[in-house]
């Protein structure tokens, strides 16, 4: 065969032509005249935004990704690529720890800042995961505001949330047809077999003409696979759902019998990359691209990774909708912040740094280069003041009996003293040293270093940087023996 025609709109007498001649030289069967003519196609995918519209970037794998910068990624991808479909996978609203009572109202005015940003982003379809099904009822209201298709196909048919998705969705990727199915955990909140209801699926897709079925999966890497190996019947499947210290590769495996395995994407978390699956239907069946010896007998996928690093230029239209909600804190959390949680009786209350400068003065040099010193302005340059996701642990004994709300911060600014030693009001009258916590232990550390926030976090290094002239060590500076 000649070269390739290039799929200009209007062209679809050249390809019904082109069509018709193909098969006319061997190939058998009904003639379908996009089919004949090899079609070729790009999807974009990201993944597991689990509700982050951009990540806190406390730690340095946690500087990548945030909507304004995948919209900037998809922007320029579709400038070159103008008929490329855009797909999310996996958990689209909300984090593992559902809706906590405190964080309601951000997570409410937080759904309208992700519904503004995915329609900005133009976003074709996208899937929903685990996380996002923790609480039905609030899927239920949150579903109806997102003008982007949700794709489910093994949702429940009688859950109200269920109602607001669909079951697969046909999109064309300029001359490719692709069908869409997405796939939750059996079980989910009354999820049904993903297994069966991917394969129903996918069988009547391309009964309708899909080319290519691709699956939005939100099971993990290993449920994935386990589904590929049952013979799924869908082309490509992208693994979302992995946790946030998921591997990030641009690894993808064959898996699943003959015919037709699947081609298993690994994921990516948090929208950190943005993947790029290129398909060219030429030829029987479809392998995986090698530079070194492309397929001629085969079709070939071709799958690629950018990250979405902080250095790119946000989307002005996506930054807008962030920065408003940024704003919008105040006003949301303020109201519904509950006041400071009193004091218990007979139990030591937080006083704050300066109460402890008047008898360890000797520790100032010390606290005052520490990082946690810089606590309360790193969210101050963020904007994140009025974020209670951040404010907690950027802070003093947030919402601990005694401590910090964010209506009451004052005094209380910073990771100070008493977030590693404890309340220290009764020790802080006599100096009694029994009344005071030497030695902070792991877990203390670990309320603020989680894994979601301080990656690397390994207790002795940590807390060995701790230890300085006038804190912990002598004032020559000489390690204890
Ligand atoms: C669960 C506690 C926790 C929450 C919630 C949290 N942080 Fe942090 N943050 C930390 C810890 C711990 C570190 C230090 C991590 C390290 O170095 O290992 C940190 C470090 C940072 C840093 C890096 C500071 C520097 O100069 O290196 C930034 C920026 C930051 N946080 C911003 C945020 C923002 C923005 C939010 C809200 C979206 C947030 N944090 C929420 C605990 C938290
Ligand atoms: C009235 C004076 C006074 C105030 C105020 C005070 N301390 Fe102390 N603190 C002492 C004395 C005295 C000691 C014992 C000598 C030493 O280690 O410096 C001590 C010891 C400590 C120790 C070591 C305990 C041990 O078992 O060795 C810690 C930790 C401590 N203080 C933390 C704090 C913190 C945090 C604050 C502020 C909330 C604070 N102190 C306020 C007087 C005070
Ligand atoms: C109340 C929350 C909180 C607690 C408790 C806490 N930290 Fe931190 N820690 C932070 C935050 C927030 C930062 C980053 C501050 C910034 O730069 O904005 C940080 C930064 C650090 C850093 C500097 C990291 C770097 O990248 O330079 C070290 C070291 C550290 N913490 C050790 C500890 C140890 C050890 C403990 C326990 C004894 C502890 N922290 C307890 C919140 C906490
Ligand atoms: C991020 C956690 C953290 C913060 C914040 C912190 N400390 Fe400590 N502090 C430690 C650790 C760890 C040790 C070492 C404990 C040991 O010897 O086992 C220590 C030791 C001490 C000691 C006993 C050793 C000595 O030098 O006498 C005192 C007193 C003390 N801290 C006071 C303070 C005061 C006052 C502040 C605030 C200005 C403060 N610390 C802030 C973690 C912290």
């Amino acid at each position: 065969m000649g070269a390739r025609p290039s799929f200009r709109p209007g062209a679809l007498a050249l390809l019904i032509l082109l069509g018709v001649a193909v098969s006319a030289c061997g190939r058998t069967g009904p003639v379908d005249p996009v089919q004949a003519a090899e079609p070729k196609g790009t999807l974009f995918v990201f993944a597991d935004l689990r509700g982050t519209l951009k990540p806190c970037g406390c730690s340095p794998d946690l500087r990548r990704g945030g909507l304004d910068r995948v919209a900037e990624v998809l922007r320029r991808a579709r400038e070159a690529t103008p008929t490329g479909l855009v797909l999310h996978a996996g958990d689209l609203l909300l984090d593992d720890e559902g809706i906590p009572d405190v964080l309601r109202a951000q997570i409410d005015r937080r759904l309208s800042a992700f519904a503004g940003a995915l329609a900005s982003m133009r976003v074709d379809a996208v899937g929903l995961g685990p996380n996002d099904l923790q609480q039905p009822e609030w899927l239920a209201e949150a579903l109806p505001t997102l003008s982007v298709p949700v794709i489910v196909t093994n949702a429940p048919p009688s859950a109200p949330w269920g109602a607001h998705v669909k079951r697969s969705l046909l999109l064309d990727a300029g001359p490719l047809k692709v069908g869409i199915i997405g796939l939750v955990p059996g079980g989910a909140a009354g999820a049904t077999d993903p297994l069966e209801a991917a394969q129903a699926e996918s069988q009547a897709l391309r009964a309708k003409g899909a080319h290519v079925v691709i699956a939005l999966s939100s099971l993990g890497l290993r449920a994935a696979k386990r589904l590929a190996r049952g013979g799924l019947g869908v082309d490509v499947m992208v693994a979302a759902g992995q946790g946030l210290d998921a591997v990030v590769t641009d690894e993808v495996e064959s898996i699943g019998p003959e015919p037709r395995p699947t081609f298993v994407l690994q994921s990516f978390v948090q929208g950190g990359q943005v993947g790029r699956i290129d398909i060219d239907l030429a030829g029987d069946g479809l392998s995986l691209y090698d530079p070194e010896a492309p397929s001629t007998t085969t079709g070939q996928l071709r799958y690629t990774l950018t990250p979405v690093n902080w250095d790119l230029p946000r989307d002005a239209a996506v930054a807008s909708i962030m920065d408003r909600f940024d704003a919008d804190l105040e006003a949301v959390n303020l109201k519904a912040a509950g006041d400071p949680i009193p004091p218990v009786a007979g139990q030591p209350t937080y006083v704050g740094v300066d109460k402890c400068y008047e008898c360890h003065e000797a520790t100032r040099a010390w606290y005052e280069k520490d990082q946690h010193f810089l606590a309360w302005e790193t969210i101050e340059n963020d904007k994140k003041t009025f974020d209670i996701y951040c404010v907690s642990c950027h802070v003093t004994g947030f919402m601990r009996p005694g401590g910090s709300s964010l209506k009451a911060l004052a005094g209380l600014k910073d990771v100070q003293c008493e977030s590693c030693h404890g309340p220290g009001s009764a020790h802080a009258e006599t100096g009694d040293v029994t009344l005071i916590q030497r030695s902070p232990t792991e877990s203390t550390c670990k309320t603020c270093h989680n894994p979601k926030h301080s990656t690397r976090f390994e207790f002795e290094a940590y807390r060995e940087r701790l230890l300085a002239p006038g804190h912990g060590l002598p004032p020559d500076g000489a390690k204890a023996p």
